[in-house]
């Protein structure tokens, strides 16, 4: 399927009731994020002139929240196909979306290859909120690692094993994916399994899951936690559970995204330095 990448979408001067920042492209579907409902018929107006210039996009939708534990988006249709699901593209990779069912922000493509890159082979990797499989994928293309993605919404995990399906002879490492509640699964494993890396990518819970997470990690591991704090943060000292303090070390601080315009999702990477 051709894909419009956003920053080759053609000029949009004079649609420009909005901003850049609110529009996003993923696949051949058109997202306009507004924040109430009276702004629809100016988001409408947006998507037709859009429309015009762009005809590789399909259908465009008016994104009013991204709602519950799943994330997933609150959505009106505004113009072209109703429907929520395309192929989209991250370094060459393909992913299938539903924009409907899972969560999926093209923004965070940078930063799933960014984590990827900093894996080695040979490395057991957790991705504990894998979403789609943004992570997962671009890992598992790069290294011969063993990946284990979870996610809580089974749609996610659906989308992510078709999206393993469709790039498999590009993935030099192999995928395991489960749908457990995180915590759950993190309480199976326990003991029994250790891994080098824990991806934690659920900004608006995964720190409640940074305790149980360093159990599971190997002397030396890492930790990724992707967490919403006030912008302008450079440094943090009071974010490990107390009784880690002397078992991991935070070694990294990183704004990834805007969130709000006072709040951002970060990235703090953790070191495990003992198990005792
Ligand atoms: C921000 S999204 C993940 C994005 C994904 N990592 C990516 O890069 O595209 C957070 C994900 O965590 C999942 N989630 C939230 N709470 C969970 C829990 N307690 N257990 C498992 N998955 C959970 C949601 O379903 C959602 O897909």
């Amino acid at each position: 399927m051709d894909e419009l990448e956003p920053n080759k979408a053609n000029k949009d001067d004079e649609c420009s009731s909005f901003n850049r920042s609110s529009f996003l492209i993923i696949g051949d579907i058109g997202i306009i994020n507004i924040g109430n409902d009276e702004e629809l018929a100016k988001a409408r107006e947006f998507a037709e002139c859009f429309s015009k210039k762009n005809p590789n996009l399909k259908g465009f939708f008016a994104k009013l929240s991204t709602e519950g534990e799943f994330r997933v988006a609150r959505l009106v249709h505004l113009l072209g196909e109703n429907r929520t699901n395309t192929i989209t593209k991250e370094y060459g990779l393909f992913f299938y979306v539903d924009i409907a069912k899972a969560y999926y922000n093209p923004r965070l493509s940078e930063e799933h290859r960014k984590i990827a890159l900093s894996v080695e082979d040979g490395e057991k990797v957790l991705d504990l909120f894998s979403g789609i499989g943004g992570f997962s994928i671009h890992i598992a293309h790069l290294h011969r690692s063993l990946v284990f993605s979870n996610d809580w919404n089974r749609e996610a995990i659906f989308l992510l094993l078709k999206s393993v399906f469709l790039n498999r002879k590009r993935l030099k490492g192999s995928i395991y994916a489960t749908s457990v509640e995180s915590g759950l699964l993190i309480d199976r494993l326990k003991g029994k399994m250790f891994f080098d890396r824990v991806i934690m990518n659920s900004p608006t819970n995964s720190f409640n899951y940074l305790g149980k997470a360093i159990e599971i990690l190997k002397t030396g591991g890492f930790v990724h936690l992707y967490i919403l704090l006030p912008k302008g943060i450079e440094e943090i000292t009071h974010i490990l559970p107390s009784t880690f303090l002397r078992l991991a070390k935070i070694v990294n601080i990183e704004e990834v995204l805007e969130y709000s315009p006072s709040k951002s999702i970060y990235r703090i990477d953790i070191i495990k330095l003992s198990d005792q």
